[in-house]
């Protein structure tokens, strides 16, 4: 049996923290189609800003937390439980990038990439589908990357590649195991976007560069993300299932 969509819902958007980046488009548009919101980052004055911005527009609530923590994400849904709707939507875009070449990487940059890629992307999904359960809709859109596709570029080497090759799979086993219970779970891979994830070094040249090997002529902007977000989490997406979407201009085509 299909649940009606609530009116009343709310959307956890993480990754919300940095000025340039996906989670603030994708919270600007989310509040636009009449989503509340849960914020979460781990950089309180990147949370506070969105959330002061958005607030005349949606009821928001900005929860600042490091999604790796079992804790903190728990006590983000706690905070989100008292103060708004019933969690329908997850985004899981917190996301951490790691340029260093194979042969340097050490241990705890490998850790770090599967702890916020990976092990934050999966704690948040299990207090959110929790919830999910007991209203009986949910949708989770998570992120990862066609570096999991192409084993990486300059920016992003092996620990990126392999931290958004589990996601893939995160997102698959969640899309078996949530479905009987209404919960959709997807997985989003982007190719280039022009954020300041690379530390500021997507130059103009750069993108130039990068652009010339992208069928469309460009790299992505984070409004071309929200928009495949804003479907994924939309009542009519209901069908769409453990699929995966590269968002890419046709840089990776196979
Ligand atoms: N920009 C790209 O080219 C690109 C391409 C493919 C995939 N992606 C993915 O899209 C997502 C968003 O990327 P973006 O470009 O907006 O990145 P960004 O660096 O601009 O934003 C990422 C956000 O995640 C937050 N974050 C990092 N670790 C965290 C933690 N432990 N707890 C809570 N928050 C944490 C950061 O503070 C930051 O605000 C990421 O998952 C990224 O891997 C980006």
């Amino acid at each position: 049996m299909t649940v009606p969509f609530p009116a009343a819902r709310t959307a956890v958007v993480t990754g919300v923290g940095a000025p340039r980046g996906i989670g603030r488009v994708v919270a600007r548009r989310l509040a636009r189609e009449g989503w509340s919101l849960a914020l979460v980052d781990v950089r309180p004055d990147g949370v506070s800003e969105i959330a002061d911005e958005l607030s005349g527009t949606t009821d928001v609530l900005g929860v600042p937390a490091d999604i790796t923590s079992p804790v903190e994400v728990r006590a983000v849904f706690d905070r989100v439980d008292d103060a708004l709707p019933p969690v329908v939507g997850l985004v899981n875009l917190a996301g951490t990038a790691c340029p260093t070449p194979l042969l340097e990487l050490t241990v705890q940059e490998w850790n770090t990439s599967f702890a916020v890629n990976a092990t934050g992307s999966l704690l948040m999904i299990q207090e959110a589908a929790r919830r999910m359960a007991a209203v009986g809709v949910g949708r989770i859109v998570n992120t990862s990357s066609i570096t999991a596709l192409d084993g990486g570029g300059t920016f992003s080497k092996t620990a990126y590649a392999a931290s958004k090759a589990a996601v893939l799979g995160l997102t698959k086993g969640a899309a078996r195991e949530l479905g009987p219970l209404g919960i959709t779970a997807n997985v989003l891979l982007p190719g280039p976007v022009d954020t300041d994830i690379m530390g500021g070094q997507l130059t103009e040249e750069r993108k130039a560069g990068m652009a010339a090997g992208i069928p469309v002529g460009r790299v992505g902007q984070p409004d071309d993300i929200a928009a495949a977000v804003s479907f994924l989490l939309g009542e009519e997406a209901g069908y769409v299932n453990g699929a995966s979407f590269q968002i890419d201009g046709g840089k990776l085509i196979h």
